[in-house]
């Protein structure tokens, strides 16, 4: 029997905020030994955007988080949990949940990071809502930050052109009796995948060393065709399983937001899910890669562009390192 839900909790604001340097596929090819058509029919990405050197994640994690906050009618001083979904904080701690408090003056929140690698959205956004609808939280900040320009090899043709930066933060908010939003999430970890997406250095396993400098364990490694697969497969069953368990007939979809990893991760799961192309998100193709921005800032574009509207259904959708899989189905509750 599922347990006893005091209160319902929905999306109330959503904003986003990307550095304005662009870097095009052309740039790239000055880059690394790579090709401007390659990129776009392997993965479907034109152009990411970049921060200016030294910017860490809490400065666009702020901006974004300014931007849901007026979307949603409310200051910083209205919030009381802030939850950060980062694999590129500004530190390994502080939590940079506790650097964006003080940046925003949220006084009466607490605060901590996750790391769920491109799927820390959608884990951050179950997390959330069970403080809300438990009662512990009335309204929850969640920003998803990157900087995955620091940590990209810039010389590793295979994952270089993949990745951006930017932000994305949504409110999530304790809703008034009777209204629905957030309505199910189906989440997993698959840990026997961990050595097929990693930055292997900087934690106690391989402390910062010359040798780890060296052998570049800074970096993000992947294997990009290994995780390909294990994506498609995982994406596509998080979609069918969540909709099927709540009975609702993929027509009945307003919109999937997918993690944006590779457009033809996004199109096969699309597919195997019975959508319509129309009734999916894409942004990978002006952003790249943002790892747990990339959700966020789809919802924001999504509502930019009229694509959401009060009472829609939407499923948010994620696959990443870990590996952790996992969607957040949902009905839309922001202006
Ligand atoms: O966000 C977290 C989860 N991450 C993902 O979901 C990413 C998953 N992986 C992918 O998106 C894709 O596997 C990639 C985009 C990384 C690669 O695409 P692919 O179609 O799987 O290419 P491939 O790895 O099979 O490589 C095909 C060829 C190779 O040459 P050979 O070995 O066949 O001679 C690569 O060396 O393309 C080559 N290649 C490139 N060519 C031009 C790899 N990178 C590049 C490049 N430019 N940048």
């Amino acid at each position: 029997m599922p347990a006893r839900t005091l209160h319902t909790a929905g999306i109330t604001g959503v904003g986003m905020d990307f550095p304005e340097r662009r870097l095009t596929n052309a740039d790239l090819e000055k880059m690394v030994d790579t090709d401007a058509e390659w990129i776009v029919e392997r993965t479907g990405i034109k152009e990411r955007r970049i921060v200016e050197p030294g910017t860490p994640a809490s400065h666009h994690g702020e901006g974004a988080a300014r931007k849901a906050l007026e979307h949603a009618r409310l200051t910083p001083e209205d919030i009381d949990l802030i939850i950060v979904p980062t694999v590129t904080p500004d530190m390994i701690y502080p939590a940079t949940a506790c650097l964006l408090q003080d940046r925003l003056g949220a006084s009466n929140a607490w605060g901590f990071d996750l790391s769920a690698a491109c799927c820390g959205f959608v884990y951050a956004m179950q997390t959330a809502r069970a403080q809300v609808e438990a009662g512990f939280a009335r309204r929850v900040l969640v920003v998803g930050t990157e900087v995955m320009s620091v940590i990209v090899d810039w010389e590793d043709r295979n994952n270089c052109i993949l990745f951006g930066d930017g932000a994305g933060a949504v409110v999530l908010e304790r809703l008034p009796e009777g209204e629905v939003g957030f309505i199910d999430s189906l989440l997993w970890v698959d840990g026997s995948g961990a050595d097929l997406l990693k930055q292997a250095a900087g934690g106690s396993l391989h402390p910062a060393s010359h040798e780890t400098v060296d052998k570049k364990m800074h970096y993000l490694y992947q294997d990009g065709r290994e995780v390909y697969k294990h994506a498609v497969r995982g994406m596509a069953k998080v979609t069918v399983d969540i909709l099927e368990r709540n009975g609702i007939a993929p027509a009945d979809l307003r919109l999937m937001v997918p993690h944006q990893a590779n457009n033809r991760i996004i199109e096969a799961a699309q597919r195997r899910a019975g959508l319509t192309p129309e009734q999916v998100m894409v942004t990978i193709d002006r952003f790249g890669n943002t790892t747990s921005a990339s959700i966020p800032s789809a919802l924001r574009v999504a509502v930019d562009e009229g694509r959401l509207k009060r009472g829609d259904l939407v499923v948010l959708c994620a696959f990443g390192g870990g590996f952790t899989c996992g969607a957040n189905l949902l009905r839309w509750t922001a202006d």
